[in-house]
This record gives structure tokens, C-alpha cells and sequence, in this order.
């Protein structure tokens, strides 16, 4: 599969399964950048940068089972819907579709 076939107009390639272990993430490329989450092997999508700050949660940030802490100001957030469990951010974060493919996970976009 090339590149062009990886990603189509409302699929993009975020990595292959065994790229990410499992209480890992990884970051997409997009506008705006995009994290994608392996819980216990389910690809779960949200908004990248923290809604309190400009925070990575993909590359900063620390995986507990669904649940995603900032690593700038210890905001929680619930990476199944985005939810916010913990101050100091207020508002949800974004959340994407994903789905696995031939060993490849992509988060609609
Ligand atoms: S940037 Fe995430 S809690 Fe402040």
C-alpha cells in the first residue's frame, strides 16, 4: 500500500498497530494535530493540544487506562468522549473516529 492509498479524503494514516504499545500514544500530523491512544489495544482519538493550553497530549501527556493527564497543569480528560475529569481545563477536547485496517490504524479526520 503507498502512501496515496493510505490515506483517503476522510481517513488518515496514524500508525501501525505495533508502532504504539498498548497505555501509549502517538501524534497525527493535522490541523489541528490529532492524538491517538491504544487503551489495552482499542484506538481511541481526541484533540492533540490540551484545551486549557497548547499541551501535547499525545507526546506529553500520561495514559491511565482511558483517562489522559496533562503533563503541563495536570488536567485529566476522558479519552473515550473528551470529557474533562480534573481541572484546570473546562472544555472537552475533540474526539475522532478510528478503525483498524490490515495492521494499520486511521482516525477519520
Ligand atoms: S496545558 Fe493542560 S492543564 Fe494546562
Amino acid at each position: 500500500m503507498n502512501s496515496v492509498e493510505e490515506e483517503t479524503v476522510s481517513w488518515k494514516r496514524a500508525c501501525a498497530v505495533d508502532e504504539v504499545a498498548p497505555g501509549e500514544a502517538t501524534r497525527v500530523d493535522h490541523s489541528p494535530p490529532i492524538a491517538v491512544f491504544n487503551v489495552d489495544g482499542e484506538w481511541l482519538a481526541t484533540a492533540d493540544h490540551c484545551s486549557h493550553d497548547e499541551s501535547s497530549l499525545a507526546e506529553d501527556g500520561y495514559l491511565d487506562g482511558d483517562v489522559v493527564e496533562c503533563a503541563w497543569h495536570f488536567a485529566k480528560f476522558c479519552v473515550r468522549n473528551g470529557k474533562v475529569l480534573s481541572p484546570p481545563a473546562r472544555e472537552p477536547l475533540a474526539t475522532y473516529a478510528t478503525r483498524v485496517d490490515d495492521g494499520v490504524v486511521y482516525v477519520e479526520v
